[in-house]
């Protein structure tokens, strides 16, 4: 953790959720204690569909609610695609952006996920950027400018703390089981830093939310949220079940 950064833990639906599901949202809110407030920001990020009821339902919690992904653009005759300002409409206040599953499976480059990026800060959403490297690119030791490429190549010029939040999500990491050691952590995390403070300068970097995601659960959370420069979770699998969710939150809490 950063001692100075107020922490930050996100969950990533991804494409799971029905309505009856607002349920975990309602769950999350009502274990959300005095204690917990004091010390740790949440955000839920369901599916679209069920952003605008999540968001509804969490008013008065102070949980915080996101897309997983939005379009470049603003709008338009782009079927399919929602975008931030619709996002923001819908109760939003993060957009996670450049997952490695939209890198992926829907060919995003670094240029897709900072016009994503910007489309968010536009809108007044904060982009939670996610960078990452395979498990191919840690083999042959390229994980750190793998990782840097990344930031350059998706961070919007200009950011700062407020507008701004970074997930280091390793593919190989995620719903796999598997994490990387504290050490390649705070290894990464300190390299997302520096490199931030070459592209924002110093000042705007040091307060800037770098969350650790991939695999992130109850049993691991304390040993991954105590590394230096962690500043949070971005949590799938766990983010579904309220209590781990919760017990996360409560390990980031310190
Ligand atoms: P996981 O997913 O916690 O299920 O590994 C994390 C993510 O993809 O954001």
């Amino acid at each position: 953790m950063t001692r100075s950064i107020r922490p930050l833990v996100a969950g990533n639906w991804k494409m799971n959720g029905l309505k009856a599901d607002i349920a975990i949202a309602a769950e999350v809110a009502k274990g959300y204690d005095t204690v917990l407030k004091q010390g740790v920001d949440l955000a839920i990020c369901p599916p679209a569909t069920l952003l605008f009821t999540t968001s509804a339902a969490l008013i008065g919690a102070r949980i915080a609610t996101g897309g997983q992904d939005c379009s470049t653009q603003n709008s338009g005759a782009f079927t399919g695609e929602v975008s931030a300002a619709m996002l923001a409409d819908a109760g939003a206040n993060f957009c996670i952006v450049g997952h490695s599953e939209r890198r992926t499976l829907h060919g995003e480059t670094n240029a897709t996920v900072m016009a994503k990026a910007e489309a968010a800060q536009k809108a007044l959403l904060v982009p939670i950027v996610c960078v990452g490297e395979t498990r191919e690119e840690r083999e042959a030791g390229k994980a750190l400018a793998v990782v840097k490429k990344q930031l350059r190549g998706s961070i919007p010029d200009g950011a700062t703390a407020a507008t701004l939040v970074v997930a280091y999500e390793p593919v190989w990491a995620i719903g796999t089981g598997l994490t990387p050691t504290a050490a390649d952590v705070a290894e990464v995390h300190e390299a997302i830093r520096a490199e931030l403070g070459r592209l924002l300068g110093k000042a705007a970097a040091a307060g800037v939310r770098l969350l650790y995601g991939g695999s992130v659960k109850p049993s691991n959370a304390s040993e991954l949220m105590n590394v230096a420069n962690v500043d949070g979770a971005l949590v799938g699998g766990a983010s579904l079940k309220a209590d781990e969710f919760l017990a996360i939150a409560r390990a980031c809490n310190g």
